[in-house]
């Protein structure tokens, strides 16, 4: 097996516990897809003499910045339609539950998803993760959610799965059947609740399913309803995650922390109850400055305590057509530093580190280690806060997944 020798760079390795884990002339030795050895420069020829064989190709890299591959730990990116017309309402003073009330929000992409075939629905997801793989991002999730019957609920997943295979990207697909109550639902949520609970064992056996979520808020489905299917889940031995306290605090984060919760998504109104039950379960705080943003939230998620409680923070997309049409990942680092507060470190950390730790990656990416896969991205910045600090910037020169260039000039990604 070959081995590729990535020299001359200015190494962000994310590796330890804290700080950039920055060395300003190191190399990098990749073998098989996964991370040989990273170090110095100066200690590169030591390492290459206990190396069985002399790496088959050498990369300068001429001093650039090289950091872990990004991660997009939360996207909701295989959908039909789009919801622009929500955003007039929503900029006419309409709340995000008040459209989705009036039988807008979710339920509108529904039903433009059951309409849209299957090579519909794969073009759409393809176009915007090539869009996310353009600034470097290496691994997504994506979640079902649009699809709310067994049929769409897999067809959805299934077109996450072909992404994965069709595209240098590691994709994780997360079933949030429980995101609304569909319409031949209206008005029985818990059968609703059951219905999920008896498809979601054919969906795993399908093998589409790498973790479960759900909505759990005043829009959205009860703790009680949620319990049910994070106990489905258990029985399936699936980990959980959990969009919980976007909207109201339901006691969603501390519901899913006792299920071990990979993570929570959203948080604006998380309480000091769900902060301590997060960081006792060891549960990832993702945080989705995007909605916030586009929803013109006012309340921020509890930083400061998150912080203080040892809680990982994740910093994600939440792509989605109704709360946050991104597909910049780097533009959220931005959004997180600026309405957040959270340090330039903390958000990269956020899209690299913890977003793997969100996803169950934890050992295997986010960080350049050896041993870790080699998922890696070239930037055309000096330093590692640049990546935080632009906005609408993409400083992305190459991009490196399990080993191999993926693209190098940005122009040249898109297939014809
Ligand atoms: O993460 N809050 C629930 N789910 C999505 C939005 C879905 C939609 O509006 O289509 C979110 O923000
Ligand atoms: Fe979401």
């Amino acid at each position: 097996m070959t081995t590729t020798l990535w020299r001359h760079a200015h190494l962000v390795t994310l590796a330890g516990p804290h700080g950039w884990g920055e060395i300003a002339d190191g190399a990098l030795l990749s073998r098989d897809g996964r991370i040989a050895w990273v170090g110095a420069s100066a200690d590169l020829h030591a390492a290459l003499r206990s190396l069985p064989a002399q790496p088959a190709e050498v990369h300068d890299l001429g001093g650039a910045l090289l950091t872990p591959g990004l991660i997009d730990c939360h996207t909701h990116l295989v959908y039909g339609g789009h919801r622009a017309n929500e955003f007039e309402q929503l900029l006419q003073g309409a709340s995000y539950a008040d459209i989705a009330r009036a039988g807008g929000g979710i339920r509108a992409t529904v039903a433009a998803t059951r309409a849209a075939s299957d090579a519909a629905l794969l073009a759409g997801a393809e176009r915007r993760a090539r869009a996310l793989m353009a600034e470097g991002v290496t691994t997504i999730e994506i979640k079902s959610g649009y699809g709310l019957s067994a049929e769409h609920e897999a067809r959805c997943l299934r077109v996450a799965r072909q992404l994965g295979s069709r595209l240098a990207l590691t994709v994780r697909s997360t079933a949030l059947s429980a995101h609304a109550l569909p319409p031949e639902y209206a008005g029985r949520p818990d059968d609703y609740i059951s219905a999920v609970c008896a498809w979601l064992p054919g969906l795993a056996a399908q093998g589409l399913v790498d973790a479960v979520d759900a909505f759990c808020d005043n829009i959205g489905f009860s703790p009680a309803q949620t319990r049910r299917v994070f106990e489905a889940a258990r029985a399936l031995g699936l980990p959980v995650k959990l969009h919980a306290e976007q909207l109201s605090d339901q006691g969603g984060a501390a519901l899913a922390a006792g299920y071990g919760a990979l993570s929570c998504d959203h948080l604006e109104h998380l309480g000091p109850a769900g902060v301590a039950a997060m960081a006792s379960a060891g549960s990832v705080a993702v945080l989705l400055p995007g909605a916030f943003h586009f929803l013109r939230e006012t309340r921020l998620p509890p930083i400061a305590a998150l912080r203080a409680a040892g809680v990982p923070m994740a910093v994600a997309t939440d792509h989605n057509p109704g709360s946050s049409p991104t597909l910049s990942l780097l533009l959220m680092l931005h959004l997180a530093c600026n309405l957040f507060r959270l340090t330039p470190e903390e958000a990269l950390r956020g899209a690299t580190v913890h977003a793997a730790q969100a996803l169950g990656l934890g050992a295997s990416h986010g960080a350049l280690a050896a041993g870790r896969v080699a998922d890696f991205v070239v930037w055309d910045a000096d330093h590692p806060a640049e990546l935080a600090y632009g906005f609408g910037v993409n400083p992305c020169r190459r991009v490196v997944r399990a080993g191999l260039t993926r693209h190098q000039p940005l122009s040249q990604s898109h297939p014809p």
